[in-house]
């Protein structure tokens, strides 16, 4: 195998359209297809679409392009990338590295349960009733915990052959794929009997509705689904070369992982109100109203097996990703091998996973205390809504105030056939716009926790 510290040429992608496959494969995954649609559903419909959209713009533009220009500058992960730019910076690149590792702690739980749906629409055993069928799945102490361990080896054995060729191959594939499917289940979800109320809640706002907890997580879900914050984009950044466009990348990468997102809030949610479910239900939303709408479906049964295998391929092409950041991290700078990096990594997220899974059973009586969450909840909290937006502030405050601009603008630059056509609104962006942005709702954030210090 190959031993990425001995190789003199560093590895890149095989073609453009292959790194935008390979960071859509990353941005592109459980966030879209799973927490989308629920996070829409518990925060009142679209007013909640809305506000995603407005920080999508505002935000996802900005900060991609900011990680991707760290990245293809440095050709280093993200705590040596930090570093090399400023001696005094390379923590930025570290709280990336412990985020990555939280998220796939409970992201692969998340995974285990799509193996588990995916083998038991196969055998057409989910039920009469969805939501009981889902919930005492996952809150058994044993079953989710085999299915976690899977989809953990998984990914392991991908990472394990180094990422390049597989990733951005199988990514070729699988993305358009997704795509097509996920827009033939839209489809039929919308066509459903029924289904208007829903797409009422999912289209027309009720500003009524805003409120701090809208603004958090619709911020906070922009990092998770685009992979920001956190020095993914650094890594994959890192194999680009000189020629390639980064700010028609950072229009692109966004614009598709917005447009699945919609889409899968077009699969799920008016399906919820045909079938008479909460939307404000959570995290099961997408196992409970999808396996009904695939049975309301000739053929439902391959369209839903299909479909989880996407779902899969979706979730597993994200986790390599982060896999891979604290992975590299260990290579870099602890001049650990690649199968010793990947196998001690991995095993303690598979530990913590561990508690994340039990808290939706035995341990669902247990509370992190300041955050009053169960484990799950927590980490989920703790990355996406803290973690990553702090991410993103400081690489901000970096790119705009500390390593500067002016570099920054020099390195979209490079090729002398590229030219920056928002140069002044990224500016402005980076600089302000999103500092502010991000500020406010960290403070937000915060009074969230003082809210639920007081219950
Ligand atoms: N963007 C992924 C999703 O939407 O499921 C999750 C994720 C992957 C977050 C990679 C962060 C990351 F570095």
């Amino acid at each position: 195998m190959e031993d990425k510290s001995k190789v003199q040429e560093r590895e890149s992608w095989g073609s453009s359209f292959g790194f935008i496959m390979a960071a859509a494969g990353s941005a592109v995954g459980l966030g879209n297809l799973w927490k989308f649609p629920y996070l829409a559903g518990k925060n009142g419909g679209a007013v909640f679409v809305v506000t995603y959209l407005l920080m999508v713009i505002l935000i996802g533009f900005t900060m991609m392009l900011g990680e991707m220009i760290i990245g293809r500058k440095t050709q280093l992960d993200p705590y040596g990338a930090y570093k090399k730019l400023n001696k005094n910076w390379g923590f930025l690149g570290s709280i990336g590295i412990v985020t990555a590792f939280l998220i796939l702690s409970y992201y692969s739980v998340v995974g285990g349960w799509v193996i588990k749906y995916i083998i038991a629409t196969l055998m057409g055993g989910i039920g009469v009733d969805k939501a009981a069928y889902f919930n005492g799945f996952i809150g058994a102490p044993i079953e989710p915990l085999i299915y976690h361990g899977i989809f953990m080896i998984l990914t392991v054995a991908i990472v394990f052959k180094g990422i390049s060729g597989g990733i951005e191959k199988a990514s070729k594939i699988m993305m358009p794929a997704l795509f097509i499917m996920l827009i033939i289940v839209a489809i039929r979800s919308v066509t459903l009997k029924g289904a208007s109320q829903g797409l009422a809640y999912y289209l027309k706002p009720d500003f009524s509705k805003f409120n701090g907890r809208v603004l958090v997580d619709a911020l906070g879900q922009v990092f998770f689904s685009l992979s920001l914050g956190m020095g993914a984009l650094i890594t994959y950044g890192s194999y680009l070369k000189g020629d390639e466009d980064l700010e028609k990348n950072a229009l692109i990468i966004p614009g598709l992982d917005t447009a699945v997102a919609l889409l899968a809030g077009f699969a799920v949610l008016p399906a919820v109100f045909a079938f008479g479910f909460e939307p404000s239900q959570g995290p099961g939303l997408m196992f409970v109203t999808l396996p009904a709408v695939f049975e309301a479906m000739p053929f439902g049964a391959v369209f839903g097996v299909i479909f989880f295998i996407l779902v899969f391929f979706a979730a597993i092409t994200s986790a390599i990703s982060l896999l891979e950041v604290s992975t590299a991290y260990c290579i870099d700078q602890l001049k650990w091998s690649r199968n010793k990096s990947v196998t001690i990594v991995s095993s303690i997220m598979f530990v913590i996973g561990i508690f994340a899974s039990l808290s939706m059973g035995v341990l669902s009586d247990f509370n992190i205390p300041i955050l009053n969450l169960g484990i799950f909840d927590a980490l989920d909290f703790i990355t996406s809504n803290v973690l990553m937006p702090i991410g993103g502030l400081l690489m901000a405050i970096f790119l705009g105030y500390v390593w500067g601009v002016d570099e920054a603008i020099k390195e979209v630059k490079k090729s002398p056939n590229v030219k920056f056509k928002l140069e002044k609104l990224w500016i402005v962006l980076i600089k302000y716009v999103a500092p502010v942005a991000i500020f406010i709702v960290l403070l937000s954030s915060l009074g969230f926790l003082d809210r639920w210090l007081g219950n």
